[in-house]
């Protein structure tokens, strides 16, 4: 409901600014006309110049075609934002040269923290957050001089995290600047935080200019995810950082922690909702970044931003973002989306994307309940309010609502639906299904409450945050609130006690995907498996601005330097880190290498030896963990890795029906089929009979080396690697093998159509382990 409200006044808002734009100002919108890569020698006044002609061809002024320009891409990506009529827009579709003609989509893209709004209805509005695992791997020498670039939504450069002390001199062949603005100038970019830069026009476009109470004009971070993201990918060791109340404590840093960091604030804001649901980022703003990026020598970027469903290459501003990365073998790390746990729901799912979905961590955040029976119930909280050790009378919120509260809000500890009369001195049991949690909290307290234990309805399940709340409290299970319930009603007297939060490490099992990580299969290319990996995206501990409290909401005035954070926002920088820790061991890897090394030396197994589960406790697949678990130390030494050039993603392209990528590329006649795009990983959709993939390895490892072949068949399939031995004589060298893929016969009809079975492949030489998923379905 808010976020329709939103639309709706964004959408007048439109209304009302474009008739000063231009006369006939019935439905301009911003577009972006793409002509590909620029080609020769042209200096910017002459890119800006030309994108003008084409401007001016379709506009009736000069003037007109001046006022409508947002932005003139000039460095990599060659193409210009402009506001436009869908006439306009059609027309120039049609031009010579016009690669694609694009509507940005204002409600398409958002930073990827937690479920957001979209998912879970009007539900959370607040998204706490939370915590880091220990330095999975760093021997953190790495990661010096390679320089990352983050889109996201700015940073807190006080941060303790982003100091500089005893870093080297920036590397000299960084192009990129301190953009000064909003309690922001030169002197806070560092040797850490190389540089800064703001991009707003196409925000302000839609939205009028930005309220500066609600966001700095400048790369400042109000909100807190760029400076966590951020903090993830290149923090500074930094001893003793815990998040409010001393959750989580311990030394917080980032993968990489010696990484260059340069920031690129392309999100911003909503004016007119709540600070934790309002966030939005355009992508003729992020294509304007990614273009400066590429320019400035940035090595990888790390991309927490995405939409909430598969969209095709060509309309999706990150994908030909990270195309032109691609080109200069920049690393483009991204999260897989939030919008599990249902099927095809991937965001940034290009071959040369690395794809991240999110998973736990060995760490939980506990505060049972005791009950005047003696029994105890499990439940998860961060709280910083304790209550005195003894028990407390119980009650759920229906037997001390006013009597004017709906019937079908009873449970639900709305703002003023409580009877102080009867609240008071008691532990309310309150449900979740509507409304904040927090805002619970406050409901409770304002009616004399002194502790709250919130409740997942059926469908929420076992999906639970740990929360900061304003009084002593947990959050349990909906299996666990039906104990609950059935306990206050089986006595006169329902007495209970909430156990203060505390930290538990080593839990078990871990990892275990997050019921929130985006799915497969992938609906774009269904011959890529997607997502490509999984990393720690649950309860993350990292730096936070000082701008937003820990909740975000306008009634949490608290302050904290560190907080805890969940989503594929927060798993995405932690491969970022990773790549950026192999850029600085192998300077000449592509960036189609690094992804291959990242994804063939996953893991698969969780800290009990078993197969890594996903929500509910059933063995996850590679349409959630890809190939599993990152392991950055065995990613830096994988012995082979599949490589692909920029070439090789044309020609996908090509086979994929994408003929105009590239101006200066014809694909030929008959294209490899996409399958055969030298992915480290197979996805075969809708097979029928046999299907043969081709795929090459190149040695990275010891000069002679002999790989052997095993496979794990997905169930119901044949799977034949041939030839089955390579022999390697030197580093560098390549050899191509085939996959033959067989349904077995009495498959074929058995299995659902799109009923995806899953097994893998590896090729091993006694040390290295080199591991390819498989998915299969059958047609
Ligand atoms: C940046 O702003 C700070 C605080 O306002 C000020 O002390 C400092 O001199 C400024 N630096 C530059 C280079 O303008
Ligand atoms: C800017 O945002 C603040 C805080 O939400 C609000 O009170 C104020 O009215 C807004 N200003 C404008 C011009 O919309
Ligand atoms: C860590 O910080 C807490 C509170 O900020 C403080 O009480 C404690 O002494 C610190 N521990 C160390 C080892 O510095
Ligand atoms: C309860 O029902 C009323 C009337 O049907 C409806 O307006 C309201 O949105 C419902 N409340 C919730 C939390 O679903």
């Amino acid at each position: 409901m808010a976020l329709m409200m939103n639309n709706s006044r964004a959408f007048f808002f439109l209304l009302i600014l474009l008739p000063l734009l231009s006369s006939c100002a019935d439905q301009k919108q911003v577009y972006i006309v793409y002509f590909g890569h620029h080609s020769g020698e042209k200096t910017f006044q002459e890119i800006e110049e030309n994108h003008y002609s084409y401007l001016s061809s379709v506009k009736l002024t000069a003037e007109d075609a001046r006022s409508s320009l947002i932005y003139s891409y000039k460095h990599s990506i060659n193409g210009f934002a402009a506001l436009l009529t869908p006439d306009e827009a059609s027309k120039l579709s049609k031009m010579d040269e016009v690669v694609s003609v694009l509507r940005s989509h204002p409600k398409k893209y958002s930073l990827h923290t937690t479920r957001s709004w979209e998912f879970v209805g009007l539900e959370e509005r607040t998204k706490p957050y939370f915590m880091k695992k220990e330095d999975l791997l760093l021997k953190s020498k790495y990661g010096n001089d390679v320089i990352v670039g983050m889109l996201d939504n700015g940073v807190w450069p006080e941060s303790k995290s982003f100091s500089d002390e005893g870093m080297g001199l920036v590397p000299p062949r960084w192009n990129g600047i301190c953009q000064s603005g909003d309690a922001f100038n030169s002197s806070n970019c560092n040797k850490k935080i190389i540089g800064a830069r703001y991009y707003i026009k196409g925000y302000e476009a839609y939205y009028g200019p930005l309220n500066r109470t609600i966001d700095y004009l400048s790369p400042r971070d109000k909100d807190g995810h760029g400076t966590h993201t951020a903090s993830t990918v290149g923090g500074r060791r930094v001893p003793n950082a815990s998040a409010i109340g001393g959750f989580a404590r311990g030394t917080a840093s980032g993968g990489a922690p010696l990484v260059r960091l340069a920031i690129y604030k392309v999100c911003w804001a909503v004016p007119g909702v709540e600070k934790d649901v309002g966030n939005i980022c355009f992508e003729e703003d992020m294509l304007a970044a990614m273009d400066d990026a590429i320019a400035d020598g940035v090595d990888v970027i790390s991309i927490s931003i995405g939409t909430s469903k598969p969209m095709p290459y060509t309309d999706d501003g990150i994908a030909v973002g990270a195309f032109h990365a691609l080109k200069k073998n920049i690393v483009v790390s991204c999260s897989a989306g939030n919008s599990g746990p249902a099927p095809s729901t991937l965001s940034n799912l290009a071959p040369w994307i690395i794809t991240v979905g999110a998973s736990t961590i060995d760490r939980a955040f506990v505060a049972p309940v005791e009950l005047g029976n003696g029994k105890k119930i499990p439940g998860v909280a961060v709280t910083p309010h304790y209550l005195e050790k003894k028990m407390y009378p119980l009650v759920h919120a229906a037997q001390i609502v006013n009597a004017n509260v709906p019937k079908n809000e009873t449970m639900l500890c709305l703002p003023g639906s409580l009877s102080p009369k009867k609240a008071k001195g008691k532990i309310v049991f309150c449900l979740r299904g509507a409304g904040s949690r927090i805002g619970k909290d406050l409901e409770v307290k304002r009616a004399g409450g002194i502790g709250i234990i919130t409740g997942n309805n059926k469908e929420i399940g076992d999906e639970l945050y740990p929360d900061p709340h304003f009084i002593p409290g947990t959050g349990v299970t909906y299996e666990n609130a039906v104990k609950l319930f059935k306990y206050i009603r089986s006595t006169k007297k329902p007495m209970a006690y909430i156990v203060p939060s505390t930290t538990v490490i080593h839990t078990k099992p871990a990892p275990s995907m997050a019921i929130f990580s985006s799915r497969g299969p992938n609906t774009i290319s269904p011959d890529i498996l997607k997502p490509d990996i999984t990393a720690p995206g649950v309860n993350i501990l990292a730096a936070w601005s000082e701008g937003s409290s820990p909740t975000k909401l306008d009634i949490d005035h608290r302050v904290a330097k560190y907080n805890l954070l969940s989503g594929t926002s927060m798993a995405c920088p932690h491969i970022a880190a990773t790549c950026a820790l192999l850029k600085a061991i192998h300077p000449k890897w592509s960036s189609a290498a690094i992804r291959s090394a990242l994804i063939t030396s996953a893991g698969l197994n969780n800290n009990e030896g078993n197969l890594i589960t996903d929500e509910i406790g059933n063995p996850a697949n590679s349409f959630q963990f890809g190939s599993g678990h990152f392991r950055p130390t065995k990613a830096a030494d994988p012995g082979l890795v599949y490589d692909a050039s920029y070439k090789d993603y044309l020609l996908f392209l090509c086979g994929s029906g994408i003929k105009n990528a590239d101006s200066s590329f014809s694909c030929p006649e008959n294209p490899p089929r996409p399958v055969n795009l030298n992915y480290p990983s197979v996805a075969i959709p809708k097979l029928k009979g046999t299907v043969t993939v081709q795929r090459a390895v190149t040695n990275v490892g010891s000069s002679r080396s002999v790989y052997f072949a095993s496979v794990k068949p997905p169930a119901g399939f044949k799977v034949e690697i041939w030839p089955p031995i390579l022999f390697f004589h030197s580093v560098g060298q390549k050899k191509k093998f085939s996959i033959t893929v067989k349904a077995h016969s009495e498959m074929e009809g058995k299995m659902e159509m799109d009923e995806y079975a899953f097994g893998w492949y590896t090729w091993f030489d006694g040390i290295h382990n080199v591991r390819s998923p498989i998915a299969v379905s059958v047609a």
